[in-house]
């Protein structure tokens, strides 16, 4: 693998990278959500260091992420993408990585009556947020938002909310850890890939690696997605995702149009691979019912072979108080009615994307513990979205696997021969 500053797109690699696409050609097109850098010394500095080390992780992974996925777009297996909101540098415990891990073992163990699973957390680099204000008003002060551990502080005060490149090595040396513990813990011989917004470019773009075969690579995890506000036509995200040869996903919340919809799909999927996008639908409990026929029809037509995922947790946010919570009852609604359109229209549901720990939070209300908006504050810990406990997340995987399992059981020869084997 060679490093981008040395790397130059030759002649013969034409055919196989995009044209005209180096990993920071987005810098020529605008850009959102991305901070200013005061210290442009250090920043470059930073990315410098960035640049000369190791990618996080390797382009066989990466490679085996893709055929697993190709076989989630052609229907014989399930995607399973779930973790934090925002990963933290102060709340980094072993104990939480494993629990996450352990939950999403059981999830992927329910799921699998219905389908073989792929698992692919929400770790190892989900650290930059995107935010619908770009400053934050307590009283008389205003302070720029918080945007994720590897960009700026919580904490309310002007030092810790100024972005700080030097986040950035820590943010890497936290991921080159977690992915140590992860691979610890997969003893199952199944890897649990690792996923995140593909948000602060500067980073992303330091990260980036050409493979012997002329292909770049983000390598600062498996999967990288485009979040719901930052997938601009023409915007510096779409430009730096689409010269990747990692799995992409794309958020589709309700603003979404089926025409906005296949131009990023011929932007982002122009040689028509299974599984190379996975749309993350984040529509709302309501409003999937509505939104998604036409967009699913649009794609269906357009025969883009993608991932049809169900994000039903940042559809179904609301306040209690001071708090962001949403409750289970929704985020059920919303993956039960997403089963239902890929139902009715022949679709495939291809898989479930989840803010969640195994930690024993209490952010998201309602689900088997039955939680109250006065019981969010025994342990409330989220840096930003509410996520589902571990005791939530199980009981949505038995709920998606009993939704599936009733909906197509007939078409499913997986499934047809679990059911045989419990017989037997
Ligand atoms: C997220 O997944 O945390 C997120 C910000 O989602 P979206 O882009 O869909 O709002
Ligand atoms: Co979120």
């Amino acid at each position: 693998m060679t490093r981008p500053s040395a790397a130059q797109t030759s002649e013969s690699d034409a055919s196989l990278a995009p044209r005209q696409w180096l990993p920071h050609s987005w810098q020529q097109h605008p850009i959102v959500q991305v901070p200013e850098y005061a210290d442009r010394a250090r920043l470059e500095a930073v990315l410098h260091w960035l640049s000369a080390q190791p990618a996080l992780v390797s382009i066989e992974q990466i490679d085996q992420l893709r055929a697993d996925l190709a076989k989630v777009a052609r229907g014989q297996a399930l995607l399973l993408q779930g973790g934090d909101c925002a990963e933290s540098f102060a709340h980094h415990a072993q104990a939480a990585v494993a629990a996450s891990h352990q939950t999403l073992l059981d999830m992927a163990h329910t799921l699998g009556t219905h389908k073989p699973v792929v698992r692919v957390a929400r770790i190892a680099g989900q650290y930059a947020k995107p935010r619908s204000s770009s400053t934050e008003r307590i009283g008389d002060v205003e302070l720029p938002s918080f945007r994720g551990d590897i960009i700026n502080g919580a904490d309310f005060t002007a030092e810790q909310r100024a972005p700080d490149p030097q986040r950035m090595l820590h943010a890497y040396s936290q991921s080159a850890d977690t992915l140590e513990w992860l691979r610890a813990l997969d003893a199952d011989n199944t890897p649990t890939y690792t996923s995140h917004e593909a948000l602060l470019l500067p980073y992303e773009a330091a990260l980036t690696r050409q493979a012997d075969d002329g292909r770049w690579y983000a390598g600062s995890g498996h999967m990288l997605w485009i979040g719901d506000r930052t997938r601009q036509i023409d915007g510096a995200h779409l430009e730096y995702c689409r010269g990747l040869a990692n799995p992409l996903g794309v958020k589709c919340g309700p603003t979404m149009s089926a025409d906005e919809l296949l131009r990023i799909l011929d932007i982002l999927d122009p040689h028509h691979q299974p599984g190379r996008v996975t749309l993350i639908v984040r529509m709302n409990a309501a409003r999937v019912a509505q939104q998604l026929p036409t967009l699913l029809r649009a794609v269906q037509n357009s025969r883009h072979p993608v991932i049809w995922s169900c994000d039903p947790m940042h559809g179904n946010t609301i306040s209690a108080g001071s708090r962001k919570t949403r409750p289970y009852d929704a985020i059920a609604a919303e993956i039960q009615q997403f089963i239902a359109v890929q139902s009715n229209l022949g679709g495939t549901v291809g898989g479930l994307h989840l803010e969640m720990t195994g930690l024993d939070v209490t952010e998201c209300i309602g689900g088997p513990q039955n939680l109250g908006t006065d019981d969010l504050g025994q342990n409330y810990q989220t840096l930003c979205d509410p996520r589902l406990n571990g005791e939530q997340a199980r009981a949505l995987a038995q709920l998606t696997a009993n939704a599936l399992n009733a909906s197509n059981a007939p078409n499913n020869p997986w499934q047809t021969e679990q059911a045989a084997r419990a017989c037997a």
